[in-house]
This record gives structure tokens, sequence and C-alpha cells, in this order.
């Protein structure tokens, strides 16, 4: 996705520009470039490709500006080129401006454009802006900017240089995260935060519908109608450390490798003897009596995590789930009132379909709870209750850590329904909470086994197509094994409940088809076995997945990954860390690029 910097303080502002942009490769672009404010006037460097070819174009000699913006560009109007890729201009060359988000009626404000005698050079709906800024500009940038937002629908994070006041930048916010940081004399603009965490710590999080004002001095932050906002300063946390690799070849296998700990930093101070201790959903008891049914919302692997916490809230706490895809849910007219618990999951807490649905969801009176990994994120910040995953920023787009940890946010919500509608024996929760707090520990003993994972993702190298089979909670590992082998190697796979492989996609098994075949639900693990059964007859490679101690797979199956014993409806948190290792291994060996596929982006904030 698009990625935003800028800089105004005492440093050279292009190494300033780089080195933020590198912080924000993770989130997948196809072109970058800067504009830095020179004695002269604006200078404008864009590349399509790599930030190495727009460091390369830049070359030594930078210059000593020490004012300017860049950005990253992840196409949506127009293809990867150097006149596509930001910052624009307007005919003048007196703004330059970077943008995220989609301005839905450019076509229309582009035609009018024209008609007022402007150039469009490039085929983005970005480029609209700084020419409208030039038609509106009499003098005061952040003014006409005030006047363009009026006109433009749509969603963006911008930030604008202009020729005439070489001592200033000016940010607008609506849809699209930004953020400013604060440092000595110096200021910092991002879409994300791990771009300027070298440098500051204090930030101010813009918010919809604000515009600020950065110059030498400080930030002047007003609304869309320039009444002045007083914002509180934020402090970052985070250890940059824990955005680095860490030894490790890609983020993708730290990520991965990171789950005991973020695993067991999710569930601190969350577990008593007697259940969970969730003080952030803050329901009543009568509240929850009162709710009738739960929509999961989400998108990628987020949505596979959502149907696991369908089955674990049907079962523990009785009430009916439905688990919706988040691009879906708003255009089918879901069936909501005040008695409707909405839940999205988000790892990002930015993806447009996620908080578009739950912005429907709170419209149509639902209480909104979300499950996501980044603090004051806007999903964060717009459902009524959150619970936050511990995973750390999660670099690699193909997501690991957010998946197990999210896992967790579901059986810690689970129980929590299910506790207050006293669903379950306490028995039972005394059983889950005593499984729940070993998971840390098991996760870990399979992450010591990873090698043998790394000789079977060799036999991945040539393969064209693999299926992933399993059954209740099995099935929905699989749809996530298969997401995490299709994203990162680009094999082609497919997951099926074991039990529909009949009525179709068993024609697709033939000599050799790798089958992954997970069989931790033992209430069905006979029919999974016949289901085996079914594509070892027509001579499939099958690799069994189940619990230690369970031998009678290894009679059906070519080869057996075997993971710790716990409770059924845990599993799949375990399940899951062989089908990533699995995914990894064979991406490395294919000589797939990793932490970045292609065509894929980290956090997908347009619809
Ligand atoms: C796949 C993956 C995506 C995300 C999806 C939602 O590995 O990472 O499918 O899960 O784009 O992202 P978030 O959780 O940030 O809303």
């Amino acid at each position: 996705m698009c990625g935003i910097v800028g800089y105004i303080g005492k440093q050279a502002v292009i190494p300033v520009l780089v080195e933020g942009l590198k912080k924000l490769e993770y989130r997948g672009y196809d072109s970058a470039g800067v504009a830095v404010l020179e004695e002269k006037g604006i200078e404008v460097y864009k590349s399509a490709g790599r930030l190495a070819n727009l460091v390369e174009k830049l070359g030594d000699g930078y210059s000593d500006a020490t004012i300017g913006i860049g950005h990253t560009r992840w196409a949506t109007h127009g293809r990867p080129s150097d006149l596509n890729a930001h910052p624009h201009s307007d005919c003048s060359g007196d703004f330059a401006i970077v943008h995220n988000g989609i301005i839905e009626n450019y076509l229309e404000l582009k035609e009018w454009l024209i008609k007022q005698g402007h150039q469009i050079v490039s085929e983005t709906d970005t480029e609209v802006l700084p020419h409208l800024v030039e038609h509106f500009y009499k003098g005061d940038t952040a003014e006409a900017i005030r006047q363009v937002l009026i006109k433009v629908h749509g969603s963006f994070a911008m930030v604008a240089l202009s020729r005439n006041h070489k001592e200033q930048m000016v940010v607008a916010r609506k849809d699209s995260p930004l953020v400013i940081g604060l440092g000595e004399g110096e200021y910092f603009v991002a879409s994300d935060i791990p771009a300027i965490l070298n440098y500051t710590r204090q930030i101010y999080i813009l918010a919809d519908g604000e515009i600020a004002v950065i110059d030498r001095d400080g930030v002047r932050v007003t609304d869309f109608q320039g009444n002045p906002i007083q914002k509180e300063v934020f402090e970052v946390k985070w250890d940059t450390v824990a955005a680095e690799k860490d030894g490790y070849e890609h983020f993708m296998l730290k990520e991965i490798f990171e789950q005991p700990r973020a695993l067991k930093d999710t569930l601190t101070g969350r577990l008593n003897h007697n259940g969970v201790i969730l003080p952030e959903v803050a329901l009543t008891a009568e509240e929850v009596a009162n709710i009738n049914k739960i929509f999961i919302v989400a998108c990628g692997t987020a949505w596979h995590a959502g149907l696991v916490g369908k089955t674990l809230i049907e079962r523990w706490a009785r009430i009916p789930v439905e688990v919706d895809i988040a691009s879906e849910f708003r255009y089918r007219s879901p069936l909501i009132d005040e008695h409707t618990l909405v839940v999205v999951i988000s790892q990002s807490g930015e993806t447009a379909d996620t908080l578009a649905a739950l912005r429907e969801a709170r419209r149509l009176s639902a209480r909104v709870i979300a499950v996501t990994n980044v603090v004051s994120s806007s999903v964060a910040r717009e459902a009524n209750d959150v619970i936050y995953t511990c995973a750390g920023p999660e670099i690699a787009v193909a997501s690991t850590k957010a998946y197990t940890t999210q896992l967790e946010g579901m059986v810690l919500l689970a129980l929590y329904l299910a506790e207050a509608r006293d669903s379950l024996s306490l028995e039972k929760i005394s059983e889950i909470i005593s499984a729940l707090k070993e998971i840390p520990a098991q996760a870990q003993e399979i992450l010591n086994q990873s090698s043998a994972i790394k000789d079977l993702a060799r036999s991945f190298i040539v393969v064209d197509d693999v299926f992933f089979i399993g059954r209740s909670l099995d099935w929905s590992v699989s749809m996530e094994g298969s997401l995490k082998l299709k994203e990162i190697s680009y094999i082609h796979a497919e997951a099926y409940a074991a039990g529909e492989l009949k009525h179709g996609t068993l024609a697709l098994i033939t000599d050799n088809t790798p089958v992954i075949a997970l069989a931790t639900q033992m209430e069905v693990y006979e029919k999974t076995v016949s289901n085996i059964k079914e594509v070892k007859a027509r001579d499939a490679k099958v690799i069994g997945l189940t619990f230690k101690g369970n031998d009678d797979l290894a009679k059906s199956v070519d080869q057996v990954i075997y993971i710790p014993q716990t409770i059924a409806e845990l599993s799949p948190i375990l399940s899951v860390i062989p089908l990533q290792l699995l995914a990894y291994y064979a991406s490395v060996a294919r000589g797939c690029d990793v932490d970045k596929p292609r065509n894929l982006a980290k956090s997908v904030t347009v619809e």
C-alpha cells in the first residue's frame, strides 16, 4: 500500500526521506518519489520499481534542502510508471503533493480542470489535487486545500509543499492514516509510525477531517472548516528493534518464530483460575444476555481467524454467529439491530473494507468489538470495545503471528461470552484455561522441529497444485495454510472440507498430487481418515498432520507432521504453525520474494 513521509527541520532532507521510505517498503509498492523545496523551487525525483532506482536517480550529490516529502506508490489508478509515481505537481510547478487513498470523483474533476486549461499529465487520480490547489490558491495553501477538500470525494492522507511557502508543509487526512512526529526543532510526517521511529517517539495522530500546517516553529491543527484543534501527544512505546529482522533471513521467519512470545503476551493478565479477565470489553451481563446474533467481519487471514471464532463462540457461548468477508458485508444488507454484536478483526486496523463494515455496523446501531494489533488504529478508535492482540509490528506481507494471536483473541472473547451467559461448566472453563496456558510453550516445541518441515518443503519446488483438507476447525486452518502457500510461493493451492472433495474436486487428484490432510479434530477423525483414503486411492501424496501420540494416521498417509496434544478448540493455534513454515520454506526454495510477494500489499487501505 502507498506510504507517505515528510520532513522539515535542520537535517538534509533527502536521506531522512529515503530512510523513511525504506521503513515503509514492507507495505508493498511499485514506484517511489520525493519532492524537496530548494531556493529555486520544488525539485521532484520519481522512479518506477524498487526504491534503489530512486536512490540511483538521486545520486550522491544530495541537495542541502531541509524540507521535503516522499512517497511509495502501490498502483490503483494508472499503471506503475515514473510519470504516475508521486509526488504530483500542478501546471506552474508551484505545488507538489503526495497522497494515499482514492479520489473517487477524479474523472469528473479532471474533465473540469482540463476545461479550465490545466494540463494533466499522468493517469492517476492524485494529480487532480495539485491542480485543484493551484486553482483555489490565493496566498494560503491550507485555505486552498480546504476548498479542494470540499470538491473531492473519497479517502486521502495528503501532504503538500508550496514554492511560495518555503518553510511549510500542509497535511490533511480523511480515511487514510497519517501521523506527525515531533522532534527538537524538526517535524516528521508519515503514513505509518515505523517510518519515523528512528527520530522521534512523540507523535500527533491526525484524525479524519483534520488539516495541519507544519513549519519550523510548530504544528497548527484545524478541522476542515479552519477551527483550531488541540492535539494530545501520543508516546510510541514500540521498540525499534522489534521492527528489525533480528538476524533472521526474512521478516516472515522472524515473525513465525516470535509466536511463542506473541501468544504469551496476548494472554498476559487476561487469565485467572476461573476464567478470562477482559476489562476492555465493557458489556454488562445483561447486554451479553441480550445478544441474539454475532457477525464476525474481516478480510483474508483475519477472516480465517473469524471462521475459527464462529465455531468457538457457537460451541461455548451458544450464540449464532455469521462470518462475513468485509468487502461483501455492507453490500448484502445484513440484518443488524441493537441486539447484534459485530466483531471486526484486523491486524493493521486500517483495512478499508473492514473499517467500512465497522462503520456500517455502528450506523445500524450494533455494538462493535475490534480485535486488532495496532494501538490507536482507525478500527481501534472507532469500535466500542477493543481487544488488542500483542503480536508486535508485523512487517512481512504474509500474516503469521497476527493470525495466531487473533485466534487467541477469539478464544478469549468466546470464553468471555460463555462466562457471561453461564453456558460452560466451571470444569470446562478451567480445562480450557489450563490448555491455553500451555500454548506458547507448545508453539515453541513445534518451532524446534522446523528443520523437518524445511526438508519437506524441498519437494514443493516443482509442484503446481496443492490441496489442503480437513473437517471442522481443521478445515478453517486448511484455508489459512492454503492462503499462506499460494501468496508467497505462487503455488496454486486450495482448501476443502475433507468430505466435500468427492463432490467434484477429487477429479483433480492424480499421481503424486500433494494433499495436506489435517486430522486434529478427534470427533471427526475416522471420517477424515476415510477422506484421506479417497485421495490416497487416486495416488495422491498425502502429508498428514495430527497430535503426537496418534500413531494411527501414519498407516494412511505418506508422511506425518506431529503437533503437541491440546484440546480440539485450541488446535488451530498450533496446527497452523507447520503450515506457515511449509509455505515459508517452499517460497525460499522456489526463490520467491518472501516478505514482499508480487501484487500484494501489507495493508489494503482502498476498497
Ligand atoms: C495474508 C494477509 C491478508 C490480511 C488481510 C487483512 O497473509 O495478511 O490476507 O490478513 O489483508 O488485513 P488486516 O488484518 O490488516 O485487516
